[in-house]
């Protein structure tokens, strides 16, 4: 359809198709605190660059596979979803666009992709679930050091419909961002970034004056127990015991990490750098990927994010052992560009790619996609 209305109607896109140009695109429309806080890794941003790069894992296409109906269905967390891709958890939308989650829930809705939402949303969890309607969603979670609030935010997700917890563990404590701290600049303290919590109940009994009298108080506040970095694998029966909602465990990079998610009693596990922005130098995503498939890949489900571009950098996921890859940054630049149509020309595409590039490869459904449908340079 998308070759055709070039073809035929001789209608090309309004916003950039390649990545590349619609990064260069965003970063032109955006402002200069949005470009540090979303393009932002860590350090000297090494594994940032580094992880776009999925060339060492070459496709080996099979021909004359009869691939006209193609499935690109799959499951996660007990429930089946059309596409095996779903929106990142990525906070503060609202610095990209000013309808921010509400319009990137919207994008996902229109296409049928799952939403995983931020804890640090700049819009609150129950709109945006309203916003999305049937569309699977879940609700990544950010530990708070105080218990109450916590519990709090694991209630509402309950009670506004999500379909699951993603917990993301791989930021206990705030990488290295130069960006970040070259700017001055840090977009929690204008308030923004911490509408989920202003609108949490615990949160605001906890305050002397609501946030919307004393917001640098609320702030404050918010700094005091955001994230605890004293959490141990033994603290996970906290989220178990408060939520009946299955519980996903994102930010894996170790084998041995994901045999102890699992055996916590998570519903998968998501391999993740956390889009280069915490340790810079760390393994790659794509690196660290077939060891943990090989340990835990049979028994649990395995989400893969960072340095997703296209849709050949998903197949080659997949093919390594992902079964559901995670969008970030180009759907954020989407919305940089386009609001809500911006998220969907960009979902629009890489599963367009992704759908071509998989019936290139002779597979026609998504459960076909294995090892034996990339070789690693290495072997060549
Ligand atoms: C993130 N990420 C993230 N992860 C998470 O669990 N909670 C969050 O609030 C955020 N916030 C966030 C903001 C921004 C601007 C970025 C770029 C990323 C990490 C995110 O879920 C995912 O791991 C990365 O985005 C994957 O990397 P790429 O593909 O975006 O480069």
């Amino acid at each position: 359809r998308i070759y055709r209305k070039g073809m035929l109607e001789d209608e090309t896109p309004d916003l950039p198709v390649s990545y590349e140009d619609l990064r260069e695109r965003a970063h032109e429309e955006m402002s200069e605190e949005a470009k540090a806080y979303i393009h932002g890794g860590a350090g000297s941003e090494t594994t940032f660059r580094r992880e776009q790069d999925f060339s060492d894992w070459r496709i080996i296409p099979r021909m004359l596979q009869g691939v006209e109906e193609r499935d690109l269905s799959t499951e996660f967390m007990g429930q089946e979803i059309e596409f095996p891709l779903a929106i990142t958890p990525l906070g503060i939308q609202n610095l990209a666009h000013e309808e921010g989650e509400l319009a990137t829930a919207r994008a996902a809705r229109e296409m049928d992709v799952p939403f995983v939402l931020s804890s640090l949303s700049s819009t609150p969890m129950e709109d945006v679930a309203e916003e999305l309607g049937d569309t699977p969603k879940y609700f990544q979670f950010y530990w708070s050091s105080d218990e109450d609030i916590a519990r709090s935010f694991l209630n509402r997700a309950e009670d506004a419909g999500y379909d699951g917890i993603v917990l993301t563990v791989d930021a206990p404590i705030l990488g290295w961002r130069e960006r970040l701290i070259e700017r001055g600049y840090y977009p929690f303290l204008n308030g923004d970034g911490v509408a989920n919590y202003f609108s949490d109940p615990e949160f605001r009994s906890q305050l002397e004056n609501p946030p919307e009298e004393d917001t640098e108080a609320a702030v404050q506040h918010f700094l005091d127990i955001f994230g605890d970095s004293s959490l141990t694998w033994d603290d996970l029966s906290f989220v178990f015991e408060n939520t009946d909602l299955p519980v996903h465990i994102k930010g894996v990079l170790h084998p041995e990490d994901a045999v102890r998610a699992v055996d916590a009693g998570a519903e998968g596990i998501g391999v993740s750098t956390h889009g280069g922005r915490q340790v810079d130098g760390s393994i790659t995503a794509i690196e660290a990927l077939p060891a943990i498939a090989d340990r835990v890949g049979d028994e649990t489900t395995i989400t893969f994010d960072s340095g997703l571009r296209r849709g050949s950098d998903l197949f080659r996921a997949l093919a390594v052992g992902a079964d559901v890859g995670l969008l970030g940054r180009p759907f954020i630049y989407g919305l940089a560009v386009g609001g809500q149509d911006g998220v969907e020309h960009v979902l629009e595409n890489i599963l367009a790619d992704f759908d071509l590039t998989m019936g290139l490869a002779g597979r026609d459904s998504v459960s076909d996609i294995d090892r034996s449908a990339v070789t690693h340079e290495r072997e060549l």
